[in-house]
């Protein structure tokens, strides 16, 4: 029996290939199954890619789709919500959608932003480090990510009118954010340093039962952002705290 790569969308020599070829195939895996089939989260993600005049990249969808099914897991826990690296804001708006689904489902009054906080620079990376490989030093060159604003991010999260927008560098602008307890976290700056300072910050001030969930781990030779991998994977080393790595990307932390 001959083992079909392709059928997986796994590289089955790590080796040699793009892993961002395989990431290519996985819109056909899950469309065919639960994602497409899903109306609420297909139309808030499309109200989403257009609010926030996104291309919708293959990894974004099935990505974010995991994204949510987290959040959901941590529904009726205590503590705020975090989406820390939110550039035009398409993370934070399939969040606040999805929490405004869990208050309407038992009765309650829409749900206005309340305790979720937005961190980023708004102005694009910080300047990459060595475990961060040369791409990203190139997207850094190349101003990846600063075509957005503050403004612009508010009129996108018009619905939410009580978010809270945190504009600065990662980490000296954790100090900003006030000091409390969170239930979901959405890590996706990309980058080792930042990436290894939300971990050390947030996994703390999680509640138990609460959830990280990072967008950059990609495959398991990721070349794109290698020290988003090499960060997740320094935390959980050092702090003994097991991560799951979900095939479309992310990665999963569960405070116990
Ligand atoms: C991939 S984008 C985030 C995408 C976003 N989650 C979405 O849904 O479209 C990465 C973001 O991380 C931010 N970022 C990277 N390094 C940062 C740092 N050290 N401090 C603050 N923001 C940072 C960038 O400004 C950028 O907006």
């Amino acid at each position: 029996m001959t083992f079909d790569s392709t059928a997986t969308g796994q590289d089955s020599n790590p080796e040699s290939g793009d892993p961002e070829s395989s990431d290519a195939k996985l819109p056909d895996r899950y469309g065919a199954m639960c994602l497409t089939q899903d109306q609420s989260f297909m139309e808030i993600f499309q109200a989403g890619l257009q609010a926030t005049e996104m291309n919708n990249h293959p990894w974004l969808r099935p990505r974010f789709f995991h994204m949510v099914q987290m959040l959901k897991l941590t529904s009726g826990l205590n503590g705020a919500t975090v989406d820390a690296g939110c550039f035009r804001g398409l993370s934070s708006y399939l969040i606040c959608k999805y929490l405004n689904l869990e208050k309407t489902a038992i009765g309650e009054s829409s749900y206005l932003g309340r305790e979720h906080f937005m961190i980023d620079s708004y102005e694009g990376l910080s300047e990459p480090v060595s475990q961060d490989g040369q791409e990203s030093k190139q997207r850094w060159g190349e101003k990846a990510f600063t075509d957005t604003s503050v403004e612009r991010v508010l009129q996108t999260m018009k619905d939410f009118p009580d978010i809270k927008i945190v504009q600065g560098w990662i980490p000296d602008v954790l100090t900003e954010v006030p000091e409390q307890q969170y239930r979901f976290v959405h890590i996706d700056v990309d980058l080792y340093q930042p990436t290894l300072d939300c971990l050390r910050y947030f996994y703390p001030r999680l509640v138990h039962g609460g959830i990280i969930v990072i967008d950059d781990f990609g495959p398991w030779r990721n070349k794109k952002w290698p020290g988003c991998q090499q960060a997740v994977r320094l935390f959980s080393k050092q702090s003994s705290i097991p991560f799951a790595a979900l095939d479309t990307g992310n990665a999963v932390f569960f405070k116990r």
